[in-house]
């Protein structure tokens, strides 16, 4: 295995100094016995650690192969799904990673068939929406394509450039006090909601269908229910399913302690962002500590170190959402920035006058102007899939919209307004079956579901660190090997260069030829250790969790009077936003915050599809798994009380 070693000198032993591990762990050896006996203690009656969805740590990003000396304090045979092991900072033994950095791709052409030269539809077309064509292209690159006097045999290689069970425990769970408010009587009990009987017909209204996780085919078995704390996971998934300690999750993150206004803080904003574990805190802080220079460059250790972390952070995100290989996997700031660089890298190389472009109407701004600024530097046409009014995409509408002018279909997995979940799969097969290209908004998807890049079959799929529990400012464009070989570059610059002469320029392969200048290095290995941590809780236990949160909350806020739900599909996630009767979302907003219960209120940068349902703005409390059915009663409880005061 080529390391990152620089040239000419001794690879020490270990890439960390024995003077820098002053963290008293056991040494490997230990910690490896403790993980085999831990993993052997196992009680046959509780699921392995695979079956719970729970990643065993044997190679965290970023993190050395030896497991965390946290363990050794972690009693056998009654480890919840949380209280995640967060030791997170590398002993002595850093392995080291290979990055090919040399390997020069032939030019493929993109699976996905991209007719040019389609006739231009009028701008008046049904779904249309006007998109003014400049009268001169703005950009560097000409809509024609490179310059003639280029030649662009293959991306990355040496090419001149002229240019440029049972009963849950009660104790986690309080809805007696819910049952006395005369707003909610009537409601399902908690128990009814998150453990109706087996032949319970339909949900109740307005709440979501188990999204994302497949029904179980037998019936439910026994299950260890001390562990249990959603009775619905019982019933609707078999024993497979671990035990999820919300308690213990919580103690994982710092800022989950804090006071706000003098009552402890309710995190109700992660669609916004979402607060970060202590390991991920303690990663970052570690690589500033102990590894922090520039990577793929200089020829000395902590080169070496930072780049074996980042590329070590780029292993965590290929293997998180199911993707061949790490050369797919693009380092950006976000998930706004990934859409940026797709439509200036691919867009402008395959979007021509006349090509259409389908989002639809539940898109985030960052899904809407990027395709606009496209359009009117081509020509090509914006076309939008429409909503009916719970927030659901039309998919007959989406159908018809396809046609062969069609280039590109850029949706997002779930609504940051409205939580609706769409339905990824069919929209990327419809879209290939038009011969165009998919690309998927994971930002809100991500941190909610476990996602297959591969399954989706998406050509693009885009997400941000930060609403992962990772930092901010890195984020995430998977990009199909061959697509992404077939992309120019977006920004010149270094990293993404393998060799210059003032006269012409040759590129890196991906990923590093969308990777210029010095990237967001330690934020990266952030990310990486975020991914660790939602893996060891396991992304269906967080979905299944997450679940019950959006069950037990959609019907108390539904009957609180004078409040209106926006967006009631039937697949969600995390998200409830809604408005309510003599007061502004911001005027709720505020009140709630006065309580210690961050929501967002305004209109979401996504104002589209708010507009489509009559809206300028709503009150958005988002949920993640480290949030509680107390929380939600809080939350009710003042919503409650302003809806009182305006009666
Ligand atoms: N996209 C983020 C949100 O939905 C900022 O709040």
């Amino acid at each position: 295995m080529t390391t990152h070693r620089p040239t000419g000198s001794e690879p020490p032993a270990s890439p960390i100094p024995a003077e820098t591990t002053v963290l008293n762990l056991p040494d490997e050896a230990t910690i490896n016995r403790l993980a085999g006996a831990f993993f052997a203690a196992l009680p046959s009656g509780m699921p392995g650690v695979a079956a719970l969805g729970v990643a065993a740590p044997s190679s965290p990003a970023g993190l050395p192969d030896t497991f965390p000396s946290a363990l050794g304090s972690v009693p056998t045979g009654s480890v919840p799904v949380g209280s995640v092991p967060t030791s997170s900072v590398p002993t002595s033994s850093v392995p080291t990673r290979s990055v090919p950095t040399s390997s020069v791709p032939t030019r493929s052409v993109p699976t996905s068939s991209v007719p040019t030269g389609s006739a231009p539809q009028s701008s008046s077309a049904p779904g249309a929406v006007s998109a003014p064509r400049s009268s001169a292209p703005q950009g560097a690159v000409p809509p024609g394509g490179p310059t003639p006097d280029v030649t662009v045999p293959a991306w990355g290689a040496d090419v001149p450039m002229s240019t440029p069970s049972g009963p849950p425990p009660t104790s986690t769970v309080r809805n007696a006090d819910i049952h006395t408010d005369p707003f909610l009587v009537g409601l399902p009990s908690l128990e009814q909601v998150l453990s109706p009987p087996r032949d319970a017909g339909p949900p109740a209204v307005g709440a979501p269908e188990f999204y994302f996780l497949e029904r179980p085919q037998a019936p439910a078995a026994p299950v260890n229910s001390q562990f249990y704390f959603l009775d619905a996971v019982r019933h609707r998934a078999p024993d497979r399913h671990p035990p999820f300690d919300v308690h213990a999750v919580r103690n994982d993150f710092p800022i989950l302690s804090e006071r706000v206004n003098g009552h402890p803080l309710v995190w109700f904003d992660n669609a916004a962002t979402t607060q970060k574990p202590r390991s991920v805190i303690e990663r970052i802080a570690y690589f500033y500590e102990h590894e922090n220079s520039n990577i793929h460059r200089a020829a000395h250790e902590l080169a070496a170190r930072s780049t074996d972390a980042y590329e070590r952070a780029r292993d965590a995100v290929t293997r998180f959402i199911g993707a061949s290989s790490a050369q797919e996997i693009v380092f950006v700031r976000g998930a706004t920035e990934g859409i940026n660089l797709i439509a200036q890298t691919w867009g402008r190389k395959h979007i021509r006058e006349g090509d259409e472009i389908l989002i639809s109407h539940l898109e985030h701004h960052a899904n809407i102007v990027p395709w606009q600024m496209l359009c009117a530097e081509t020509g090509a046409l914006l076309k939008v899939i429409p909503v009916d009014d719970r927030g659901q995409l039309l998919m007959d509408e989406y159908t018809r919209l396809l046609s062969d002018r069609t280039k590109l279909v850029s949706v997002t997995q779930v609504s940051n307004a409205l939580g609706t979940i769409t339905p990824v799969h069919e929209i990327v097969a419809q879209a290939h079956r038009a011969g165009a290209i998919a690309l998927i908004d994971g930002a809100q998807s991500v941190p909610h579901t476990a996602v297959d890049v591969r399954s989706i079959g998406a050509d693009f799929f885009v997400f941000s660190g930060h609403k992962l529990f990772g930092p901010t400012g890195i984020g995430v464009v998977y990009g199909n090997a061959e697509v992404l070989r077939d992309m120019p570059p977006w920004q010149g610059g270094g990293n993404m260069i393998s060799d210059v002469t003032l006269e012409r320029s040759l590129f890196q392969p991906p990923p590093g030829r969308f990777e210029a200048g010095t990237g967001n290095i330690a934020d990266a290995v952030g990310l990486g250790a975020a991914i660790d941590y939602v893996e060891r809780l396991g992304m269906d236990n967080i979905s299944r969790y997450e679940h019950g949160l959006l069950e037990y909350a959609t019907p108390r806020l539904a009957a609180i009077p004078g409040v209106r739900l926006v967006g009631t599909a039937a697949d969600k996630a995390s998200v409830l936003s809604f408005v309510m009767d003599g007061y502004e979302p911001l005027e709720v907003g505020k009140a709630l915050n006065e309580k210690g219960i961050a929501v967002r209120a305004g209109h979401h940068c996504a104002q589209p599809i708010l507009r489509r349902l009559g809206l300028e703005a709503t009150v958005r409390p988002s949920f993640a798994f480290y949030n509680t059915c107390e929380e939600i009663d809080r939350m009710i409880s003042e919503l409650e009380r302003l809806a009182r005061a305006v009666r």
